[in-house]
C-alpha cells in the first residue's frame, strides 16, 4: 500500500490532507514521495523555525538523547532548569509550568486564573473572557476557550465558565466584566487561525488596563505568534504590555512537542505541590531544542524576521492584495478561493497554509532570501 492508501485506512481521519507525502527536509525545502521539491512556507503550521533537519538544531537534540532523554518530574534536571531560566530573563516571568502543546500551555493558564480568583476572590470568579475567532486548543476547556461556535458543535458539554468579547470592542469588554465575576482574559495578539488578524494597540492596552483595574489575570496566547515569529521574542513586546502568564508552544522547540506556560509577578507562586502536572513535560530533549532555538533568536536574528515579514508584506501589496499579520505570520486577502491558491503554488513547489478565507504564511524564520524571493514570485502568480 502506498503511505496515503494505509494512512487513509489506519489513521484517524481528523485532518484533511493534501495529496502528498513529505518524506524529508533540508533547511526551508522539503520534498515529497516522488521527489519533488518544495520551499516550505508553513513551518509546520509555526513549528519549525530553522526549518528542516537544522544542524544546530538536530546536535542540541541528539547530544541530549545520548546523555538523558527522559526521568520522570520527581528529580530535577539541567534543560528544565535551565530553559526556565532563559524564559523568565526574557520575558520578566518569574515561573514555567512545561507541558506538550498549545493547548495544554492554555489549559494550565486557565487554571492558574481560575486558582488566583480563587485564592483572592473567591471561587464564583471562575469566568474566563476570550475572543470572537480566537483558537486556544482541541481540549474540552480550550476548545471552550476558542470563540468560534463551529469548533464547539457536537462536543458538548464544554468546560463551563467561558465568555466571548468581540476584539478590538473596548466598551464591549468592560461591559463583559462588569456583568459577571471574571477570573482572566485571555488573548492573541494576532488571531492566527481564526484569519491572521491582529488586535489593535489600543485594544490590547485596555485589556492590561482593564485586568489590573478589576484584579483579573491577564493573559496572552503565545503559542502561533511567539518565539521570534512577529519579529519580536513574544508577539505582547509589540504592544508595550506585560501580561500576567504567556502561554506558548509551536515554535519553542522548533519540531518537538513542548508547550510552556510562563507566570508573571502576580501569580508566580498560585500553583503549588499537586495542582498540576504532565508526565512528559520538561523533557531533557525538548528543553535542549528549546534552549538551542532561543540562544539563537538575539535581536539581530529578531531583526531579519521583521525585515522578511517587510519584504513580504510589500511584495504583495504592490501587486494588489490586502496583506495581514506581524513579522513572518502573514495573511494575504485572495480574490479567487484561498484552496485554488493553494493548489497552484503547491504545483508550482510552493508550500503555503489558509486561515479562514486567506492564505497564509508562516516560513521558516531563517529563510534564505534567495528562497524567499522565488516563493513569493510564485505566490503572486498563484494569487492572479
Ligand atoms: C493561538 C493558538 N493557541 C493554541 C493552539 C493549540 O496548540 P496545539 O495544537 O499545540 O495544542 C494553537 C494551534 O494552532 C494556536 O494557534
Amino acid at each position: 500500500m502506498s503511505i496515503k492508501e494505509t494512512d487513509e485506512r489506519y489513521v484517524a481521519h481528523t485532518y484533511k490532507r493534501f495529496d502528498i507525502a513529505i518524506v524529508k527536509g533540508e533547511g526551508c525545502l522539503c520534498y515529497d514521495d516522488s521527489g519533488k521539491e518544495y520551499i516550505d512556507m508553513t513551518s509546520g503550521i509555526g513549528v519549525n523555525a530553522f526549518g528542516y533537519s537544522d544542524p544546530v538544531w538536530a546536535q542540541a537534540v541528539a547530544d541530549q538523547a545520548k546523555l538523558l532523554q527522559h526521568t520522570s518530574n520527581l528529580y530535577y534536571t539541567a534543560p528544565c532548569a535551565e530553559l526556565a531560566e532563559i524564559l523568565c530573563t526574557r520575558t520578566g516571568m518569574k515561573k514555567v509550568f512545561f507541558s506538550n502543546s498549545g493547548a495544554e500551555a492554555n489549559e494550565c493558564a486557565v487554571k492558574v486564573a481560575r486558582k488566583y480568583a480563587a485564592d483572592h476572590k473567591g471561587a464564583e470568579y471562575y469566568n474566563i473572557i476570550t475572543l470572537n475567532k480566537s483558537f486556544h486548543g482541541r481540549t474540552l476547556t480550550t476548545l471552550a476557550a476558542t470563540g468560534q461556535d463551529a469548533f464547539h458543535e457536537k462536543f458538548t458539554p464544554l468546560t463551563e465558565g467561558f465568555l466571548y468579547a468581540e476584539p478590538n470592542d473596548v466598551e464591549g469588554l468592560e461591559k463583559l466584566v462588569k456583568e459577571n465575576k471574571v477570573a482572566g482574559i485571555l488573548i492573541e495578539t494576532v488571531q492566527g487561525e481564526g484569519g491572521v488578524n491582529a488586535l489593535t494597540p489600543d485594544f490590547v492596552k485596555a485589556v492590561e488596563r482593564i485586568c489590573h483595574e478589576n484584579d483579573i489575570v491577564f493573559m496572552v496566547d503565545e503559542v502561533q505568534t511567539g518565539n521570534g515569529r512577529t519579529g519580536k521574542l513574544y508577539s505582547y513586546m509589540h504592544f508595550g504590555v506585560q501580561p500576567d502568564v504567556i502561554s506558548t508552544a509551536k515554535g519553542l522547540a522548533a519540531g518537538l512537542p513542548m508547550g510552556a506556560t510562563l507566570m508573571g509577578d502576580k501569580v508566580a507562586d498560585v500553583l503549588s505541590y499537586g495542582d498540576h502536572g504532565s508526565t512528559f513535560g520538561g523533557n531533557p530533549v525538548c528543553a535542549a531544542a528549546a534552549i538551542s532555538v532561543l540562544s539563537r533568536m538575539d535581536d539581530a536574528f529578531l531583526a531579519q524576521v521583521a525585515e522578511k515579514g517587510a519584504y513580504i508584506r510589500s511584495r504583495i501589496e504592490e501587486a494588489g492584495y490586502a496583506v495581514s499579520g506581524l513579522g513572518l505570520m502573514i495573511g494575504i486577502t485572495t480574490k479567487k478561493p484561498v484552496s485554488e491558491v493553494l493548489s497552484a503554488c503547491m504545483e508550482k513547489g510552493v508550500l503555503c497554509l489558509s486561515a479562514k478565507e486567506k492564505l497564509r504564511l508562516l516560513p521558516p524564520l531563517n529563510i534564505p532570501t534567495e528562497q524567499l524571493e522565488k516563493a513569493v514570485d510564485v505566490i503572486i502568480e498563484a494569487l492572479k
